[in-house]
């Protein structure tokens, strides 16, 4: 089949200073390797992109389909809808090279945020904008550890939180600390966060629910999660809802949820929903039931700002643990660029419902799914919430990434989970050819496996 091709056209907007990294990145390959952290597909991007595109200045292909990043933190295609507003482009550029830190002036664009963001959970009291989500995740987890500890009166290092075995909260900080065991995160780890068992949903292999075994995984979760909780020292419980992303984009059982809010009145607890991934993905911006049982909720990705959003449990009043607010944030504080163009995203989607849109793409990619693995094409429980789809490839690990690397040859960048997974959402306002483009290049990169 045919499908639209991006024409990136000429580098004039360049300014000297990117040319520079232009002439590196064709020069030197491995400088980002040596120098800093080059990221998942060290392709080059250059910053443009058309539709699902990115240029690359990778010397095997000119662009790729970006099913990870585009699809992943940018809800919509901003291109589309922004192309000719110089106004948004002026205000955000003005105040990236302008802005007053936040920390010392109380800004416009961050008076716009926060009341945007109590328009989405009115239950919440106070919000700290970050420049990322291990910051929020990091400052939620303080939060209810400075809480539980006033409160019972103990010392900060006698404080522990609660997290899944597979969860994921962040690359530094508390939120690393949650992050699940493995041999790349235990070197960094002081085992203030025990884990429970997942509390996932289990598929078959033809993404039929298995309602015996997904109980007996909430029942494990919530027997482990009552211990820890007995417990004067623990804090909080931090789950991401309603998938767990990286850690396999598995699907937690809503019963736990509910139930783990029982456990956290019974004992003094706090529930932290991380939505740093799922924020915009569930079908809303976030799922209901998150907004009616979560103590704080962090967003992050598709709302570019980050945000631990906390509400008030105990009636204690902030400054009594935390001294000055301040002392939560940071020079820039989510930054007043990131919310100019989280405000006018965040306007695009609501006055075009694109939630529909986004919903209706990422079933009919499901869909299909669900007929590769009727025909036994090694795609085994495909599984979905809202525009989050997820599916395993069926002969363990290897077989997995060789997927992912013959889909990079195929010009498309997708994005791994877990062990055998690999998972995408859709943007909000993907076209049904992206969506048949991408099918196409996955059955290509399936054959002969
Ligand atoms: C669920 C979840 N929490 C926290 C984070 C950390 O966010 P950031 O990478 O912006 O620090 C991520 C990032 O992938 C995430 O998926």
């Amino acid at each position: 089949m045919d499908y639209p091709k991006p024409k990136f056209g000429r580098r004039d907007e360049l300014t000297p200073v990117i040319k520079t990294g232009f002439g590196i990145f064709k020069n030197k390959r491995n400088y980002l390797d040596r120098m800093t952290v080059p990221g998942h597909f060290p392709i080059g991007f250059t910053g443009r992109r058309q539709g699902p595109f990115v240029e690359a200045l990778d010397s095997k292909r000119k662009y790729y389909f970006d099913a990870t990043n585009y699809w992943m933190t940018l809800p919509i295609d901003v291109g589309r809808h922004f192309g000719k507003n110089t106004k948004l482009q002026t205000n955000i550029g003005f105040s990236l090279l302008n802005a007053g830190s936040t920390s010392e002036f109380g800004s416009v664009a961050l008076a716009a945020f926060v009341a945007r963001m109590k328009r989405l959970w009115p239950r919440m009291n106070r919000i700290l904008p970050f420049n990322s989500g291990t910051q929020a995740t990091d400052a939620a987890l303080k939060w209810a550890m400075a809480m539980v500890m006033h409160k019972n009166k103990l010392k900060p290092k006698d404080m522990k939180v609660v997290s899944l075995e597979s969860g994921f909260h962040g690359r530094c900080g508390m939120g690393l600390e949650a992050t699940r065991k493995s041999k790349n995160t235990e070197d960094y780890q002081t085992y203030v966060t025990p884990r429970i068992p997942n509390p996932f949903v289990v598929f078959e292999e033809n993404g039929f629910v298995d309602m015996v075994e997904t109980e007996n995984n909430v029942t494990r979760a919530l027997d482990k999660l009552t211990k820890y909780f007995a417990k004067p020292s623990t804090a909080a419980l931090i789950i991401e809802y309603p998938m767990v992303a990286e850690g396999g984009a598995e699907k937690i059982a809503p019963e736990f949820l509910i139930e783990a809010r029982r456990l956290c009145d019974k004992h003094g607890k706090f529930l932290i929903v991380d939505c740093i991934q799922m924020f915009g993905k569930s079908g809303n911006w976030f799922p209901r039931e998150v907004k009616q049982v979560a103590d704080a909720i962090c967003v992050g990705k598709y709302s570019r700002v980050c945000a631990a959003m906390l509400t008030d449990p105990t009636k204690r009043k902030f400054d009594d643990y935390a001294g000055i607010p301040g002392k939560f944030g940071a020079t820039w504080f989510g930054h007043d660029a990131a919310m100019i163009s989280t405000l006018a995203i965040m306007d695009v989607i609501d006055k075009n419902k694109l939630f529909v849109n986004g919903v209706k793409m990422a079933k009919k990619f499901y869909s299909e799914l669900k007929k590769m693995t009727a025909k036994g094409m090694r795609v085994e429980r495909p599984r979905i919430v809202g525009t989050y789809v997820g599916f395993d490839i069926r002969g363990g690990r290897d077989k997995r990434d060789k997927v992912i690397s013959r889909l990079q040859k195929e010009g498309v960048l997708a994005l791994p989970a877990g062990e055998v997974s690999i998972r995408f959402a859709p943007r909000l306002d993907t076209k049904e050819w992206e969506i048949e483009y991408f099918l196409e290049k996955l059955q290509n990169s399936l054959k002969r496996l």
